[in-house]
């Protein structure tokens, strides 16, 4: 293991509900993801799984329900600050600023983490140098580990899709994440940049040691690098396991092989 998160903590998620209207979009899911443990999260559309995601990141409010981070009560912190406490995501539908170059926009990753913060570097306020150098050194060499170094100067706004997700990745391990959120990090890649981008997600854990919260529909992904999987359905947890053990149950089977597919 080579420089990796300091005391990567728990992630705990208990009975969190949250309901917007009459949709209850969770309903009272529990589990815990341990430290640099890889958890895949599936379920069919609807399922809750991005409204899970957006309680950990603190986009939304649970109605009632507990989200903790070690000792640290995730409920309790804003969005900033649960980046601050180390927790990176993606988005389901990439989030990145078309009008920035590939370089810039893994940088914005940094901000979370350093003392200018990213309202003044947006707005294009002095950071020391000796600030700005060591990030960019960071972020070309990630770049790099992501075979992204060619694209580095290039605007975001004129990449291909599967290259851009890859952009995501690098950005949200800027902020040198101790537990990484990957929403749909597959979705709309061809097979090969799946299995690669599977290859890559394991490689950067076993280097760095942080724990993945992996949502994908991408069941190949999932049981390949996911150390255990969370199934919902309607807001609930129907099981959790081994992926061996999920991949036999029988709501599982019934969702995923059986039907249409
Ligand atoms: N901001 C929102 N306002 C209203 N309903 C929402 C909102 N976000 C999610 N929902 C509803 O909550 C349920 C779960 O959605 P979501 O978490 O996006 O599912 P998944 O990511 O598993 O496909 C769905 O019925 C969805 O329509
Ligand atoms: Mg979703």
């Amino acid at each position: 293991m080579s420089a990796g998160p300091p005391d990567v903590p728990a992630l705990q998620v208990s009975d969190v509900r949250l309901r917007f209207g009459g949709v209850v979009a969770l309903d009272g899911p529990s589990f815990t993801i341990e430290p640099g443990q890889i958890v895949g999260l599936i379920g069919p559309n609807g399922a809750g799984k991005t409204t899970l995601f957006n309680c950990i990141s603190r986009l939304y409010q649970p109605d009632s329900g507990q989200i903790t981070f070690g000792s640290t009560d995730l409920l309790a912190l804003s969005a900033d600050a649960v980046a601050d406490a180390g927790i990176a995501r993606t988005f389901q539908n990439i989030g990145l600023f078309p009008t920035l170059s590939v370089l810039d926009n893994i940088l914005t990753g940094a901000y979370s983490r350093t003392r200018a913060g990213f309202l003044a570097t947006a707005l294009g306020l002095p950071r020391t140098r000796r600030e700005e150098a060591d990030e960019q050194q960071e972020a070309w060499a990630l770049l790099e580990s992501m075979n992204l170094e060619h694209v580095g100067r290039e605007l975001a706004g004129n990449l291909p899709y599967g290259t851009l997700k890859r952009v995501e990745l690098a950005r949200a391990l800027m902020q040198r994440p101790r537990l990484l959120m990957l929403d749909e990090p597959a979705n709309g890649l061809i097979h090969e940049e799946v299995l690669e981008l599977a290859d890559t997600v394991r490689r950067l854990r076993d280097e760095r040691g942080f724990s993945v919260l992996l949502v994908e529909h991408h069941m190949a992904m999932v049981m390949s690098i996911s150390d255990r999987v969370v199934v919902l359905n309607f807001g609930q947890k129907v099981t959790e396991g081994e992926p061996a053990e999920v991949a036999a149950h029988p709501e599982v089977i019934e969702a995923y092989l059986g039907g249409a597919a």
